[in-house]
């Protein structure tokens, strides 16, 4: 049995392409007692009506995928390991950087693996999921006792039909797709715009630039792979082009009144490029603006209960 924790797009993707019966959602407290029921739309096909049942106290799953916010990771675990048997191995499926660090260091005795992935899916209403773009999904072990499980997690998440690899190193993975998301994310989200239609806004030339100088420096000195900002920029601009018509995660999150993850992007940076000595202005700014965005939300959030 595979079980999922968070029931969002990612882990609907995951509950609806693996083979039915051997998957189901760890009911968590805010869930009701129907299981999540929703109609798959899969890239090139008719869609499917997918139920998806509640993992009960009497079963042991044998891999747990995690899909949560990267924010809501370590509580959700907190609440979900002690049912959880110790040597059922963790994939998580976090975007950015910082959680999954701090999970394989929260649970060392657990066997903790990280996956990237570039599958585009997204929920347009709570009752349907659709699969809009195929992508990759690379894992890799994070813990070193995570290593021997790396070929059995792999060949059981292929049985998705997704495209899936193992990853030597997940970490230099996650950082290629961390660079990405700082430099699209946060600028689609203040500005309030379609991937694409970042490129011609002033806010975005003027920033670009000294963004990827910092990011740039960051990697070096970090040991990341050495990355020139002319290359970073190239490739972030490479994918804001090719997904011109997408709504990046970060500003679907600000318009749904939703935290966003800004701390483990642009904020992860900065903080990283502060226990580094390197200097990070640009991603402290942009890190400040999304949290204003989303500052109202939370204040009368916290007031009366409800999103405005
Ligand atoms: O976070 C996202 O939305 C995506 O990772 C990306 C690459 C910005 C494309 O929309």
């Amino acid at each position: 049995m595979i079980a999922i924790l968070g029931a969002g797009s990612l882990g609907r993707l995951w509950a609806a392409t693996l083979p039915a019966g051997q998957v189901a959602f760890v009911p968590r407290p805010q869930t009701s007692a129907e299981s999540p029921c929703y109609r798959f739309h899969p890239v090139n096909g008719e869609p499917v009506p997918t139920s998806v049942p509640w993992l009960t106290p009497c079963q042991s799953p044998d891999l747990l995928l995690v899909t949560t916010k990267a924010g809501d990771t370590l509580s959700a675990l907190q609440a979900t390991l002690p049912s959880i048997p110790e040597s059922t191995p963790i994939v998580l499926f976090q975007n950015g950087m910082g959680s999954q660090q701090a999970v394989s260091e929260h649970w060392p005795e657990r066997s903790v693996l990280a996956a990237s992935t570039t599958e585009g899916a997204n929920r347009p209403s709570p009752d349907r999921l659709i699969h809009a773009g195929r992508g990759q999904t690379w894992v890799g072990a994070l813990s070193g006792n995570a290593e021997c499980h790396l070929e059995t997690v792999v060949e059981r998440l292929a049985r998705s039909g997704l495209a899936i690899a193992p990853e030597a190193d997940i970490l230099a993975r996650l950082w290629h797709k961390l660079v990405i998301n700082a430099g699209i994310n946060p600028f689609t989200a203040i500005l309030d715009c379609a991937n694409g239609d970042l490129l011609s806004q002033a806010f975005y030339q003027r920033w670009i630039a000294p963004l990827c100088r910092e990011i740039s420096n960051i990697s070096q000195i970090s040991g990341q792979p050495a990355e020139a900002p002319e290359a970073i920029r190239h490739r972030i601009e490479a994918v804001a082009r090719s997904t011109s018509a997408n709504t990046s995660s970060m500003r679907a999150d600000v318009i749904a009144g939703r935290p966003t993850e800004i701390d483990y992007m642009n904020g992860y940076l900065s903080e990283l490029g502060q226990r580094l000595g390197v200097k990070t202005p640009v991603n402290q700014m942009l890190t400040e603006q999304v949290k204003q965005l989303t500052r109202p939300y939370q204040q009368q959030e916290s007031c009366d209960g409800q999103p405005p």
